[in-house]
């Protein structure tokens, strides 16, 4: 596989200083900064909104990797890619119509994942999978940051990277210097990490110990 890219997860950030906490992992290498959107409904916990994502794209650099754990999705792609999203994942659970969903997304000029909870089969974007530019494969029940790696989905990850050549699979739950080597064994080459990687005391270390997981 191609390089790892690595997007640290601003939820385990210090939300009271988030434009320097961005700036830091961007300095110490982060190839994306990945922003969980949560509202309540399809996760029991909520996060931020467009207004929050407007304000770190005045301070990121880097492209902003949007996670949508939302429900309804189609009725909030509008106000993300105003506010600078550059690429917009969306849950497989929460749509009746990815196909319309992706091609939104990919209308407004930005690029379209799709994202699979632990619990969801591949089976379930064999479909559209040649229609998005990333799947994303969680590797805990999305909602909190800081859970325990699922290693089943590992099975899932290589299942996946058959199903969509070289374009990017993301994983995102629980990744750290040493579930990044067996993610990216797998086939994974976007790692989201949060409390790895902010709970740790030098961020450069926490990214390059992730994207060493390359080998
Ligand atoms: C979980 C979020 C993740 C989370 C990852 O619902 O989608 O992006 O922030 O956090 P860690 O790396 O701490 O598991
Ligand atoms: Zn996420």
């Amino acid at each position: 596989m191609g390089t790892i890219k690595v997007a640290p997860s601003i939820l385990a950030s210090d939300f009271s200083r988030l434009g320097e906490e961005i700036q830091a992992v961007i300095d110490a290498g982060a190839d994306w900064i990945h922003v969980d959107v949560m509202d309540g409904h399809f996760t029991p916990n909520i996060t931020i909104g467009p207004p929050v994502v407007a304000s770190i794209r005045r301070v990121c650099s880097v492209p902003l990797d949007v996670h949508l754990m939302i429900s309804d999705p189609e009725s909030f792609i509008d106000d993300f890619v105003q506010a600078g999203a550059d690429i917009i994942s969306f849950h497989i659970e929460t749509t009746n119509h990815p196909l319309r969903l992706i091609q939104k997304i990919k209308d407004a000029g930005c690029k379209a994942g799709v994202v699979l909870n632990p619990g969801t089969s591949q089976d379930e974007i064999e479909y559209i999978a040649d229609e998005v530019d990333m799947v994303l494969i969680m590797t805990v029940n999305p909602g909190f940051g800081g859970q325990a790696f699922i290693p089943e989905m590992l099975e899932k990850i290589k299942y996946v990277r058959g199903m969509i050549g070289d374009r990017d699979l993301e994983v995102d739950g629980g990744i750290d210097d040493r579930t990044a080597a067996e993610v990216v064994a797998a086939g994974a080459n976007v790692l989201v990490s949060g409390s790895y990687i902010y709970n740790h005391t030098s961020y450069f270390n926490a990214i390059e110990s992730i994207r060493d997981a390359e080998g």
